[in-house]
């Protein structure tokens, strides 16, 4: 492996161990409990995620339980996040599971994407988490960090910028013991130390290596160029 990647990977491996953040669903590898974590946090923010994380699941602490449970007041205990597709999803999902898995919760991301409201990041998150499953979860933390530190000028609001940063995090997760370790450490890193905006560059253990903070250009990177529209004309 090149040095840098070591050196990167090292680092974090370090940055992890100091802050990594104390948050409940990382005392459980139960995929059940990673799963419910994962889509409440999908689209909402930590401290209001870990108030309704605590809630259901003291209130329906198994697959099981979430499957029993009455669709309107499912609903109702939702309320307050939003985006209502995701319990929507838990719940048939959780459905699906009981009545054709066994109850029996995948344990891969390739069959954990097949199952409604679990998509590449969600199954990878998983995966890796609970299965030590080697498959990097890509979202904007990762596409941040890694357009800054090894300055990839790739836009990744191409479609094609997915595969492109999956394929160098193989690499990477490769140097990790646990991969939902891996994930959760660049998850951390990008909310914590590498944020989007006023990057917190010089407490940073990557600033040495950081293509970014070598170039001064934490405000370029990533690159994110929508596509523009182009209106026809009759
Ligand atoms: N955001 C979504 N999933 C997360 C996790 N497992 N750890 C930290 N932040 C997250």
């Amino acid at each position: 492996m090149k040095r840098k990647k070591q050196d990167f990977i090292s680092s974090l491996k370090k940055w992890y161990k100091k802050n990594k953040r104390d948050l409940p669903f990382r005392k459980t590898k139960d995929p059940y409990l990673i799963w419910l974590s994962e889509i409440i946090l999908q689209q909402t923010r930590m401290k209001t995620g870990m108030v309704y994380y605590k809630k259901f699941k003291k209130k329906y602490p198994n697959l099981k339980a979430l499957s029993e449970a009455n669709h309107e007041v499912l609903l109702k205990d939702w309320e307050g996040l939003g985006y209502y597709n995701r319990v929507k999803n838990l719940h048939s999902t959780a459905n699906f599971i009981e009545k054709n898995l066994s109850g029996i919760f995948p344990n891969s991301q390739k069959e954990l994407i097949k199952l409604k409201g679990i998509g590449r990041y969600s199954s990878s998150a998983i995966a890796s988490i609970c299965f030590n499953e080697k498959t990097p979860a890509i979202d904007g933390n990762v596409y941040r960090v890694m357009s800054r530190v090894f300055g990839i000028k790739i836009n990744i609001s191409s479609s094609s910028s997915y595969s492109y940063f999956y394929k160098r995090s193989l690499a990477l997760i490769n140097g990790f013991e646990s991969s939902g370790d891996y994930n959760q450490s660049l998850m951390d890193f990008g909310s914590i130390q590498c944020l989007p905006k006023k990057p917190l560059c010089s407490s940073c253990n990557q600033n040495k290596i950081c293509y970014a903070f070598i170039h001064n250009k934490q405000d370029s990177l990533p690159i994110k160029k929508k596509k523009l529209k182009v209106f026809k004309r009759y």
